[in-house]
């Protein structure tokens, strides 16, 4: 039983594996007696089915009232057709810090004792899709070009947050990670902010550290311990993570959290997965795992921290694992090990 008041917030199943996903992540927050009264709306592929828009009216407005959501993953078609329901909802509440944790669950894996945290600047960047193609000589696509842009405001915004956020959590270092020798004005901002406040606000506090974006990225397969918690711009957040998720076993290992001043969304760091879906033998721990950052949102580290040592249970003790990471396990099968692991630690 807990004592919190019920707290609305807004669910989003998504698409492909995303309604499997959430099913199972629903069981095990129904166990833990979660708080949050769930509020369920459509978005993206899902929703351009059912009512022809990617992101309708309603579902926005329930994020608005609720300041609080949990999301599946959202399908964004390749190469055109509607913009990314994800990047709208990013845009719509200012969420501007993606906050990416990776830790090693499984032992015994390429990479051991893993314990980093990727905050991905979340609204600038090459993200904006100021884009567009140039036709030539007949050819509708004979050039494409793509226009980012990083502001001081959003870049201030951003590095505050990251030290902020590794000083709380009693972390030693943040890395600022950019192509600032190549894209000097885009990237070049960054990294000059970053230096600014560290120096003026975080110096004493916290080591400081800066690395080129393509080294980051054969650092973190060569020796990834060296890192502690790393910001970085939009893409660079985007591309590096994914990488990170598979220190750690993979995507189906990996959570995010969407954070804005006045309201946040939490979610898997993976997408749709279509080549999986209908199959029910999807991994929802990343979606497990964003709900418990969710409970820590809300400041029932309680009950986050129950579902994460039910988990590490379930996959540790009693070696019940999806198929990514080597078992057999449905995601049913899975979720119910979760179930049990928290009704046991009650
Ligand atoms: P993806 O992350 O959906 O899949 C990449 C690979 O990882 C696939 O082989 C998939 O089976 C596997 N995988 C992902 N999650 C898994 C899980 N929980 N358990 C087991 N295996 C898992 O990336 P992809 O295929 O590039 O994107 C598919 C769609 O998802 C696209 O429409 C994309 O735009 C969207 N997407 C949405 C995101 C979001 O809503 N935040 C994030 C990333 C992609």
């Amino acid at each position: 039983m807990t004592t919190s008041k019920p707290i609305p917030a807004t669910l989003i199943p998504g698409d492909g594996i995303g309604p499997e996903i959430t099913t199972a992540t629903l069981m095990a927050l129904d166990a833990l007696g979660a708080p949050f009264v769930w509020d369920r709306q459509v978005a993206g592929a899902a929703s351009v089915s059912a009512v022809g828009d990617p992101l309708p009216p309603e579902c926005v407005n329930s994020i608005r009232k609720t300041k609080l959501a949990l999301k599946g993953p959202l399908e964004t078609p390749i190469g055109g057709g509607y913009r990314s329901s994800n990047v709208r909802l990013r845009e719509e509440f200012k969420l501007y810090a993606n906050v990416r944790p990776a830790l090693t669950l499984i032992p015994g894996g390429r990479y051991e004792n893993i314990d980093l945290v990727l905050v991905r600047e979340n609204n600038e960047g090459l993200y904006m899709g100021y884009e567009h193609f140039i036709p030539i000589d007949g050819d509708p696509h004979a050039v494409g070009m793509a226009t980012g842009i990083n502001t001081r405001q959003g870049c201030r915004h951003i590095l505050k947050f990251a030290f902020d956020y590794a000083i709380r959590k009693g972390r030693k270092k943040v890395t600022v990670v950019h192509k600032a020798n190549i894209m000097k004005a885009l990237t070049g901002i960054f990294l000059e902010t970053a230096r600014q406040i560290f120096e003026s606000d975080y110096k004493g506090q916290i080591e400081f550290e800066e690395c080129i974006v393509d080294a980051c990225a054969m650092k973190l397969v060569m020796n990834p311990w060296q890192f502690d918690v790393i910001v970085t711009t939009n893409l660079f957040g985007d591309i590096l993570s994914d990488e990170i998720a598979g220190l750690v076993g993979g995507l189906g290992m990996a959570p995010g959290a969407n954070i804005g001043d006045h309201a946040a969304i939490f979610e898997a760091v993976h997408g749709s997965a279509p080549d999986i879906a209908g199959q029910g033998i999807a991994n929802p721990i990343a979606l497990m795992l964003a709900a418990a950052m969710m409970l820590d949102h809300v400041g029932r580290f309680d009950l986050g921290n129950r579902l994460r040592r039910a988990i590490d249970a379930t996959l540790n003790e009693d070696k019940v694992r999806t198929g990514d990471l080597g078992g057999s396990a449905t995601t049913l099968e899975f979720a119910s090990a979760v179930v049990e692991r928290i009704k046991a630690s009650r």
